[in-house]
């Protein structure tokens, strides 16, 4: 079972508007312009689809994959016109056959092996035709030595949810929280407990791992430069990475 399934009621509910209502002008303006009309996108880690339903409803042709089978359920309710697999990042194959790729919301974070990063950005550029661009945004250090999973709570009248030990070990490089979540389901209060964990990668981990995938020309964009404000933005940082001919 994938880490997401139990979060994914709440992820769908209060979790893709705030950000995409952010980030969606930034894939915009650094990525997006940049595409044909109709160009086939691939999002990689795509939760609940949010994002798959605006290019859809831009005339992009989208494909998601997400190793959460119940995001994958939102993500089919939310983007009825994209397509949708249940598939790891660090070992799909799909055919050279897309214009574009994105990752958002920090997704690449949670592959908490160097391997399975490269293994990620390897799959994604045999799925990209020669040119095509990645798009990715991904936490850097200063996120998760300031306000990484500062404690949260969430109370209504059928359903609450905590973030609570919040905790990032340098020296693994990995960060985790924990997330609560009681939801009043017939009657019955049904409790949940999720673990996140992300890896925090350097600039040249990444960039390392693009050019070894076959990435060429590399651009780097700091989400609070591109209006990303708060704590949304804090050490976020926007990629273009380029597929090599
Ligand atoms: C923070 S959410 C972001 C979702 C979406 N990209 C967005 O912008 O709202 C991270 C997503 O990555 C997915 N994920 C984590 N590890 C994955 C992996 N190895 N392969 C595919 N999806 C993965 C999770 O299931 C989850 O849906």
């Amino acid at each position: 079972m994938a880490c997401y399934d139990d979060f994914a009621w709440f992820y769908n509910r209060y979790w893709s508007e705030e950000f995409h209502s952010a980030a969606f002008p930034i894939l915009e303006r650094i990525w997006l312009d940049r595409l044909p009309p109709k160009a086939r996108i691939l999002d990689v880690c795509c939760g609940t689809g949010y994002l798959a339903a605006l290019l859809a409803a831009r005339g992009f042709r989208v494909t998601g994959l997400d190793v959460s089978r119940e995001m994958l359920a939102y993500a089919r309710a939310n983007a009825p016109a994209a397509e949708f697999t249940l598939a790891d990042a660090a070992s799909f194959h799909l055919p050279g056959a897309c214009d574009a790729a994105v990752s958002t919301f920090d997704s690449l974070n949670h592959l908490l092996e160097p391997a399975a990063i490269e293994a990620a950005f390897r799959n994604i550029a045999a799925a990209l035709r020669p040119g095509g661009l990645l798009a990715f945004d991904m936490l850097l250090d200063e996120a998760y030595q300031t306000r990484w999973g500062e404690s949260f709570a969430l109370v209504r009248d059928d359903h609450l949810l905590t973030i609570t030990g919040a905790a990032f070990d340098s020296h693994s490089r990995i960060a985790r929280i924990t997330v609560t979540m009681f939801r009043l389901l017939e009657g019955a209060w049904q409790r949940s407990d999720v673990t996140v964990e992300e890896r925090c990668y350097s600039p040249d981990e990444i960039s390392d791992a693009l050019a070894a995938a076959g990435f060429g020309e590399l651009l780097c964009y700091d989400a609070g430069d591109l209006g990303m404000a708060g704590q949304l933005g804090e050490g976020r940082t926007f990629f273009v990475a380029t597929r090599l001919d």
